[in-house]
């Protein structure tokens, strides 16, 4: 066991006696400076997708400021062993060059995904489609007990060939690559990851590929094949979404600057607004209307939170600066099962800043939940009940009395879901005495540097 002092006056005790460090995290005692910039952490979703396009393409992309978090990294590493060269070309851009998917060869190893369910999905979407190539996808044992059918049953409808536990419904999954056929979808999740396993598919078949689902999904795959020229539209109607692709359409090199994460942000917002006074700005934050339904949520509890796009940036999707002034109360909200598409992973850490509102909240829909990288609905009330507040889950609803005045101190076991634990270091810094976050370093997946950044804002 090792003791350090943080030069920002904040204890950390990382041991090493346990396989999965631990991390002890209160309020600061040093005062907090007045206004504070922290640039947090580059965009998963996106990094996965021009990761994955690169990769489709022959020839040579840059891709700038790619997250290297763990999740990114496990597509890195899958499409390298399909013979694709990914190495860095300076400290801050990745240089991706392929000869196309024409060239993916059968690797001699294993692809595995680790953690993500976002490399799991979409590349069972790319991989079904390569006629002659067997692959066989593992992952760590959270993504192992994920589902898989999702993808596996859509894409089976195109002619795609499984093997796997369940009628392929866990990995391992083996993979016999097929020409498929451009096929018609109807999905009854509003999933980013099954739409574009779909057209991630379909970008090989001939003909039309379409598929319907609930609205409100993240809409990066379509966003980024319009960007490259491809026949792709959405219509929208009382609710649901109807994406349509052109195929085949090979995806061209290029250049990609990657935003900040919403994501990885609204946890700086909850801190922000949860500080004492101070004025935090998060440049450079991506501003997508099916990623910023938290903005919403958080623009409903308080005013003190204000978003200004930011012209200037270049990036395939628009930007957006936030400003977050702390020290002012919270009003509690609810969230309709129809917002969930859109705020999908920032569940947790708005169940954080709801627990300190003036009264009671109600998170509806949450169903979803249950199937993140942990159970991500009942881990989260654990986390609540631990600090002390008042909640309950109801089906699938998430209920939070509200009006938490002192938090307790807990220990808390993230069960290695990074989203759970960056939540919970939130609610330890409201805490005065020392709280114990297990499993700590797996923020690592989506922000690997969210520790330093959470020092640094004190
Ligand atoms: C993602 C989609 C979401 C989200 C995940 C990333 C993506 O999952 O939870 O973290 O990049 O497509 P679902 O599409 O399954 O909701």
């Amino acid at each position: 066991m090792s003791a350090a002092l943080h030069p920002g006056g904040l204890r950390y005790i990382m041991s090493s006696a346990i396989a999965t460090p631990s991390r002890s995290i209160q309020a600061s005692s040093t005062a907090f400076p007045n206004d504070a910039t922290v640039l947090c952490g580059r965009d998963k979703s996106l990094t996965h997708r021009a990761v994955m396009f690169a990769a489709l393409a022959k020839g040579e992309t840059i891709v700038r400021e790619p997250l290297l978090g763990a999740d990114c990294l496990s597509t890195m590493s899958c499409f390298r062993a399909l013979g694709v060269q990914i190495e860095a070309l300076d400290s801050t851009s990745i240089r991706v060059r392929s000869e196309g998917f024409v060239s993916f060869r059968t690797p001699a190893v294993d692809l595995d995904c680790g953690n993500s369910g976002t490399t799991a999905r979409l590349i069972s979407g790319i991989l079904a489609a390569q006629p002659g190539l067997k692959v066989r996808l593992i992952g760590d044992s959270s993504l192992s007990s994920r589902p898989m059918r999702r993808v596996v049953d859509p894409l089976r409808k195109m002619g795609a060939q499984f093997e796997g536990k369940d009628e392929g419904n866990f990995l391992p999954l083996i993979i016999h690559g097929k020409a498929l056929q451009a096929t018609t979808h109807e999905v009854d999740k509003a999933s980013a990851q099954v739409k574009s396993a779909i057209l991630l598919a379909g970008l090989f078949c001939v003909g039309e590929t379409s598929v319907r689902l609930p609205n409100g999904s993240r809409d990066h795959t379509e966003r980024m094949l319009q960007h490259m020229g491809a026949n792709l539209t959405t219509d929208l109607e009382n609710g649901w979404e109807t994406v349509r692709l052109q195929g085949p359409f090979a995806p061209p090199n290029g250049r990609y600057r990657i935003p900040v994460d919403p994501s990885s942000a609204a946890f700086f917002c909850v801190l922000g607004l949860l500080r004492k006074g101070g004025q935090l700005t998060l440049p450079e934050v991506l501003d997508n209307p099916t990623r910023t339904g938290f903005l919403k949520v958080l623009k409903r509890m308080s005013m003190a939170l204000s978003t200004v796009s930011d012209p200037h940036q270049q990036f395939v999707e628009p930007i957006m600066q936030l400003k977050i002034t702390g020290g002012t109360r919270l009003k509690p909200t609810d969230i309709e099962a129809s917002e969930v598409p859109t705020l999908v992973d920032e569940i947790p850490i708005l169940a954080v800043a709801a627990a300190f509102a003036d009264g009671p909240s109600v998170f509806h829909g949450l169903e979803e939940l249950r199937v993140k990288e942990s159970d991500r609905l009942s881990k989260t009330a654990e986390l609540l009940r631990l600090a002390g507040a008042e909640v309950s889950v109801q089906g699938d609803s998430l209920k939070i009395a509200g009006r938490l005045r002192e938090v307790l101190p807990f220990t808390y076991d993230s069960v290695g879901d990074h989203r759970l634990a960056m939540a919970a270091a939130v609610m330890a810094r409201q805490s005065k005495k020392p709280c114990c976050i297990l499993d700590s370093e797996c923020v690592g997946v989506s922000f690997p540097d969210f520790y330093r950044v959470l020092d640094d804002i004190f």
